[in-house]
């Protein structure tokens, strides 16, 4: 399953995914004000809070409640950071989000999550078919094969996963929740790897269907897209933005976010057919090329395998960006 994160097995060690690459990309400065969306388990947090001087600010968010408890009891007493619980893509909702000299998304999911049971992430373990990173919002992805029609099902699966059995997976859904609802990961993964068989060396029949749910269910894409257009409206002229993707459906988002290419609702108001030079309307500009993790990197942290890094800037617009 890609999309896993920056840390290794355990809650108690968790390794930051490309960190000098993050820091030196964010070109952190001692007294800034950064915002970090992706909490996780803090490694990215620690690194960029140990480049500032008592006058910087660190603002950390999560939507998951076990890690926004941890950033709780971990900077109970330290003045600089201040924690909120919610989804990045709100972001602008918080008085604090402002005049940022940079900000961080270290997408997908992070080990506690996946290798927490109870989560239901990982067909690694039998669990409830939950995915929910916020479990006090939204459905699970019980919930959804249990209600969603058998095309929606099937689009969810080709859209997000990649799949090319998607209908015959979403069939096979239905056909199975018609006897009894699924309920658990192992379920699932038995009942996608009954119906399309063993494809793959290396990969389980069910990775695209269980990465396909954990996006539908977190609308994972459509926080991306919001939460861009949050942090770069916070961001200073000159602020750093730092994105960590995990799949190519993520960052062709970041990609195309930064090159000025807007999804549909940017454009939303504007007279149809309006040509619109795409560059005009970016509030960011490319800094180096994507970047990925080293050989070594990945051989020590595997689930780093996947990621892509990219760095942007924000310009001024008055100044002709
Ligand atoms: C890969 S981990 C981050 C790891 C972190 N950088 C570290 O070094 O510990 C991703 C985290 O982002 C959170 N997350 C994912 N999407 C989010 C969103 N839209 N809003 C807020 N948090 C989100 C997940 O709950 C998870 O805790």
């Amino acid at each position: 399953m890609d999309g896993m994160g920056a840390m290794a097995q355990g809650a108690s060690t968790h390794i930051p995914v490309m960190r000098d690459e993050v820091l030196a990309g964010l070109a952190v400065r001692a007294d800034g004000r950064y915002f970090d969306g992706t909490f996780g388990r803090g490694g990215h947090t620690r690194a960029i809070l140990d480049r500032l001087d008592t006058g910087g600010r660190l603002l950390l968010m999560d939507r998951d409640a076990d890690a926004i408890a941890e950033a709780q009891h971990a900077f109970a007493h330290e003045p600089r950071v201040s924690i909120y619980h919610g989804n990045f893509a709100d972001a602008g909702d918080w008085n604090e989000v402002r005049d940022l000299d940079g900000a961080l998304l270290d997408l997908g999911v992070s080990s506690p999550q996946l290798d927490d049971p109870e989560r239901g992430f990982s067909f690694q373990h039998d669990a409830p078919l939950d995915m929910r990173m916020d479990r006090g919002s939204g459905i699970s992805a019980a919930d959804f094969l249990q209600s969603a029609d058998e095309r929606e099902i099937a689009d969810v699966l080709w859209r997000y996963g990649e799949e090319r059995m998607s209908r015959r997976i979403a069939r096979a859904i239905v056909a199975q929740r018609a006897q009894f609802p699924i309920q658990s990961t192992r379920e699932l993964a038995e009942l996608v790897e009954h119906t399309i068989g063993r494809r793959e060396r290396n990969k389980h029949p069910a990775t695209r269907t269980f990465q396909a749910l954990r996006i539908h269910v977190n609308d994972e894409l459509g926080s991306l897209q919001r939460g861009l257009r949050a942090i770069a409206a916070a961001l200073k002229p000159g602020g750093r933005l730092a994105v960590i993707s995990f799949h190519s459906l993520e960052d062709r988002i970041v990609k195309n976010f930064i090159r000025g290419e807007m999804p549909v609702p940017a454009r939303r108001g504007l007279p149809r057919g309006l040509p619109l030079p795409q560059t005009l309307h970016s509030p960011l500009r490319a800094i180096g090329r994507a970047q990925f993790p080293s050989g070594a990197e990945i051989a020590a942290n595997p689930r780093a395998r996947s990621a892509v890094l990219r760095i942007a800037e924000k310009i001024s617009l008055e100044a002709g960006g």
